[in-house]
């Protein structure tokens, strides 16, 4: 850790650094952030870092965000140091201060560069809180509290977090949902990066134009050119990966925004006008920064893999929300078409893996994703041939899909149209349903999960690999087991493009 540094007592009461946590910049191997918040506000908020071997080093100044929660008119502060120019796969170690405070330490890794090494990150969604706060309408349970002990226990590089942080949209106290949130994983996310996505439930109505400005004020998160969306979608880099986030709200048809304690709660609700559904809000803003997005990742000769975590999903055996055919409309035949290996969700409070898939069911209606035809191996599939898309919404929501709601067997669930609503009624989904052929792995025994992914660049014979591997734990036991575990391997990037060239050729014959 840093050395020669003076620790001061909280001589003048300032309010002491709280609800640290750490983001990689667009660029994982040279750009952190540090975030924090305060009771309120602070003088001359900064940062002093340095790599853990060295002397403390520079030292930066913090930049201030607040927000006031529109229905218990609480204020919160944040901070944000911004690092660049790190070095590659190295530790640093750092301290956040504000005058007159107690400084707080934490360390973080940068990434590896490119393909020079190895590193694993982990993945869920759907938290909530490890205790209950307010009057306890928000969701709350031991497990959310366990799984961020299994993440450190696996010491990840970082964390990817699938929408439904802590479901503050449903607390009567939601400035202290998000400070138990905090308080929560900020023992894992002082030492590494948690790299969220917003669900369903960050809209809190009220909270900036489309509900999401508690957590674009709380999060520093790479830029996607639209400083009114900031955070709600962006990309970074880590190794050969990009990993690209993506907010399903402004392409789903569900109605998953509304919240009645809001509606109910929030002083001028009625006469203000808020609309919890937003639906299209980026009005195409996001899809085609996503489209841009996914070009230069498949024109650069230092990505091999395409990662996106969003929060709603695709396909779906579970009968809670169901798959929504905004996102089958808007997003899957940009997968297709740009070819991404994997994609992580959230939304669905259980586990479930899907085949490789790529295209539609020829002739239907829903969209029904199509099972690659190029056969794979049970436990070793080639992304090239399609997109594996996993439900990773175990985190620590109380609701346990697993055993009890799933739907007919064999069968998946599709929003596939909204009723009439408004914003004092939430739009009821029609749904429908399908064979779920594309299904191939559903635990039906663990109440909550999470799952980690090991990264090898550059192995011998010239492929690329990611071995995911589902960890599973009973309701209110800490302890996360293998459920499953698949390995995604194919050429590196350039058996890949020999791979392109010949497909080139084969079609030109
Ligand atoms: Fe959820
Ligand atoms: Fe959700």
């Amino acid at each position: 850790m840093l050395t020669g540094l003076v620790r001061r007592p909280d001589a003048v009461g300032a309010p002491a650094p709280e609800q640290v946590h750490l983001q990689f910049g667009a660029d994982a191997s040279r750009q952190v952030a540090a975030s924090w918040a305060a009771a309120a506000t602070v003088a001359r908020p900064r940062l002093r870092y340095g790599p853990v071997t060295g002397q403390p080093g520079s030292q930066i100044e913090a930049d201030e965000r607040s927000y006031t929660d529109a229905m218990t008119g609480q204020t919160v502060w944040t901070y944000h140091a911004r690092l660049g120019s790190l070095e590659p796969d190295t530790a640093y170690g750092y301290e956040i201060l504000h005058d007159g405070a107690v400084p707080v330490t934490g360390t973080f890794r940068t990434a590896p560069e490119c393909r020079s090494g190895t590193f694993r990150f982990t993945s869920f969604g759907d938290h909530a809180i490890p205790a209950p706060v307010g009057n306890g309408s928000g969701p709350h349970s031991p497990n959310a509290g366990f799984v961020v002990a299994a993440v450190e226990r696996l010491d990840p590089l970082f964390h990817l977090v699938n929408g439904d942080l802590c479901y503050a949209n449903s607390s009567d106290q939601p400035v202290d949902t998000w400070t138990s949130y905090f308080a929560n994983i900020s023992r894992s996310a002082r030492y590494r990066p948690w790299m969220p996505t917003p669900g369903n439930h960050e809209n809190e109505a009220g909270n900036g134009p489309v509900g999401y400005l508690s957590y674009q004020t709380r999060f520093e998160l790479p830029g996607n050119g639209t400083p009114a969306f900031a955070g709600n979608w962006y990309a970074f880099t880590a190794g050969p990966v990009r990993f690209i986030a993506l907010n399903n709200d402004d392409v789903c048809l569900q109605d998953g925004g509304f919240s009645g304690l809001r509606r109910d709660s929030v002083p001028g609700y009625r006469a203000d006008g808020f609309d919890p559904y937003i639906s299209g809000y980026s009005g195409g803003q996001q899809r085609r920064w996503l489209e841009r997005e996914l070009t230069m990742a498949r024109q650069d000769d230092d990505v091999d893999w395409i990662v996106v975590f969003m929060h709603q999903v695709a396909m779906s055996s579970a009968h809670f929300n169901g798959a929504d055919l905004g996102i089958r409309r808007q997003w899957l035949p940009l997968f297709d078409r740009y070819g991404v290996d994997l994609v992580l969700s959230g939304h669905e409070h259980h586990f479930e893996r899907s085949h490789p898939v790529r295209g539609v069911v020829p002739g239907s209606d829903l969209l029904t994703p199509a099972v690659a035809t190029r056969p794979a191996m049970p436990a070793e599939i080639d992304t090239r041939y399609g997109t594996v898309h996993m439900t990773i919404g175990g985190g620590g929501h109380p609701y346990r899909v697993p055993g009890r709601q799933l739907h007919g067997p064999d069968e998946g669930i599709v929003v596939a149209d909204v009723q009439a609503g408004s914003p004092l009624v939430q739009r009821r989904s029609v749904l429908a349903t399908e064979p779920n052929l594309w299904s191939a792995c559903l635990d039906k025994t663990s109440a909550f999960g999470f799952a980690s992914f090991d990264v090898a660049p550059a192995e011998p014979g010239g492929t690329t690999s990611i071995t995911a591997t589902y960890w599973g734990a009973a309701d209110g036991s800490p302890a996360y087991r293998p459920r499953d575990r698949i390995v995604l391997r194919k050429p590196d990037r350039a058996g890949q493009r020999y791979d392109d060239q010949m497909a080139v050729s084969r079609r030109a014959r």
